[in-house]
C-alpha cells in the first residue's frame, strides 16, 4: 500500500516536474494572461475610488494591494523566447525585438506596486489616491508599447 503511495506520488511529481522544465507557448501565455486577468480584477476597486466611483475603503485597499504585490512579479517569466504565438495573444512583437525596455516597463509597475503597498499601509486616503494613479500610468505605458489592440495568432 505504502509503496504504491509512493509509486503515484513520484508519477504524479515527476509529470509536474516535466511540466516545469518545458511549458508549452500556449501554457505560457494562458498563464500570463491569468496573471493579468487577476492583478486587473485587484487594480479595478482602487481604480473606481480613486475615481470617486466608489466610496473609500481602506480595507479592500490594504487587501488589494497586498495582492498585486504577490502577484505583480509572475507574468514577465512567461514572455520567454517563442512565446510570440502558440494560442490568441495580444503580445506584441517589440517584447522580444527590444527586451530591455520591455523589462524596464515590468521594474517600473512593480516599483509602483511596490509604492501602492507601502502607501496603502500608511492608509492616508490622498496619498494612495496618488499611488493608483501612479500605477495606472505604468500599466499603460507597457500596453501601449508592447501590448496589441486585438488578439492574434501569430
Ligand atoms: C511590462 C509590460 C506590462 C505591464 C507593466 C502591464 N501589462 Fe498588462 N499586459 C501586457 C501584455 C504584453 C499583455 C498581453 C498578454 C498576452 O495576451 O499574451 C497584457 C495583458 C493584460 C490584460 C489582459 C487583456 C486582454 O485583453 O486579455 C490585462 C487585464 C492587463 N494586462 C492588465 C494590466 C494591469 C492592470 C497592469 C498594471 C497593474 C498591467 N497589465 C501591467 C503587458 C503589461
Amino acid at each position: 500500500m505504502k509503496l504504491k503511495h509512493l509509486a503515484a506520488a513520484g508519477l504524479a511529481l515527476g509529470i509536474a516536474a516535466g511540466a516545469l522544465a518545458q511549458n508549452r507557448p500556449e501554457d505560457e501565455i494562458r498563464y500570463r494572461q491569468s496573471v493579468m486577468n487577476v492583478v486587473a480584477r485587484a487594480f479595478g476597486p482602487m481604480i473606481a475610488m480613486a475615481q470617486g466611483k466608489i466610496p473609500y475603503n481602506q480595507g479592500i485597499v490594504v487587501k488589494n494591494s497586498g495582492l498585486l504585490e504577490d502577484l505583480i512579479g509572475l507574468p514577465w517569466a512567461s514572455f520567454g523566447p517563442g512565446t510570440d504565438k502558440g494560442a490568441p495573444t495580444k503580445a506584441g512583437k517589440k517584447i522580444w525585438s527590444e527586451p530591455a525596455k520591455f523589462k524596464d516597463a515590468a521594474d517600473k509597475v512593480q516599483q509602483a506596486v511596490a509604492d501602492l503597498d507601502k502607501t496603502a499601509k500608511g492608509g492616508d486616503e490622498k496619498a494612495v489616491k496618488v499611488a493608483v494613479g501612479h500605477l495606472g500610468k505604468a500599466c499603460k505605458a507597457c500596453h501601449d508599447d508592447f501590448r496589441t489592440k486585438e488578439f492574434h495568432r501569430n
